[in-house]
């Protein structure tokens, strides 16, 4: 496995590789969810080329950037006995100039959910998957859909600026509990940490609501909410695939997603029906 600091440099090796090349980014704690990734990637292209790099500008004003958890050596470990074969460690200053050109989520669903409670996270999320989907070129790239707005922003972005890539969605890995994998659950103590199964909770029920046909969106979501209450909801939705709110659960196209806080911890998860 090769470690790069170097933007250009990468951009220069990867330019040599005649090879399909998949892509995994990530922000590091690499965990079971991450590997899982990195194995489609594996499987699907000829070269994996995974990225470590903790985003500033994802990341508003007072939230976790300096307390995120940052397990260099080991995430290189994860990815050389995943079979990685180039692993990309660029630094802040690498990344990002002082006086750039700006590139902004689209102005609805880059606002909603996620994007109301923090505003602007995902433009630093598009900004920057747009910087490593220019200097990797992959052939395809892997995110998990527990981030489901961000994966349909990365979407919307790759087929608005006509990029060639093949954007590949990963279902979501979880505990045996259920909990989502995420790196932030490594800041949840024991009582937030049974507190946060709710959500998984929540989800499950809701599941049966729709498989026995007999309720509405809202009678889903007030159902939801009451399983919640130990925990601070940011958000209980449910969309289509295109991130429309409906009225009708349609099967085959409707997401419930759930963002709720577990003491100062913001989880996010979903359920793809
Ligand atoms: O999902 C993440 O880990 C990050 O948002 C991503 C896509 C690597 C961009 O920093």
């Amino acid at each position: 496995m090769r470690v790069v600091h170097s933007p250009l440099e990468l951009q220069r090796l990867l330019k040599e590789e005649p090879k399909s090349v998949g892509f995994v980014p990530t922000m590091g704690a690499l965990h079971l969810g991450h590997r899982t990734l990195i194995e489609a990637a594996k499987k699907a292209n000829d070269i994996v080329v995974v990225s470590i790099f903790v985003n500033p500008t994802q990341f508003l004003e007072g939230e976790d950037l300096d307390a995120y958890p940052r397990k260099e050596e080991a995430d290189k470990k994860v990815c050389e006995l995943s079979g990685v074969d180039y692993l990309f460690y660029p630094t802040v200053e690498s990344m990002y100039g002082t006086d750039e050109v700006s590139l902004n989520a689209p102005n609805i669903r880059g606002y909603i959910m996620e994007g109301t409670s923090r505003p602007g996270h995902f433009s630093g999320v598009l900004t920057v998957v747009n910087k490593l989907l220019n200097i990797v070129s992959p052939t395809r790239a892997y995110f998990g859909k527990k981030d489901a707005q961000q994966l349909m922003l990365i979407e919307t972005m790759a087929a608005n600026l006509f990029m060639d890539v093949e954007i590949v969605p990963m279902d979501t890995v979880r505990e045996k509990d259920g909990l989502a994998m995420s790196s932030r659950n490594a800041y949840l103590n024991t009582q937030e940490r049974v507190e946060a199964l709710n959500i998984i909770k929540s989800l499950r029920v809701a599941t049966q609501m729709v498989m026995r046909q007999e309720c509405s969106v809202d009678e889903i979501r007030e159902k939801m909410l009451e399983i919640l209450v130990p925990l601070e909801v940011e958000y209980v939705t449910i969309v289509n695939r295109a991130f429309e709110p409906i009225e009708k659960i349609e099967i085959g196209n409707t997401i419930i997603l759930v963002e709720a806080i577990s003491g100062s911890t913001r989880l996010l998860d979903n359920i793809w029906i």
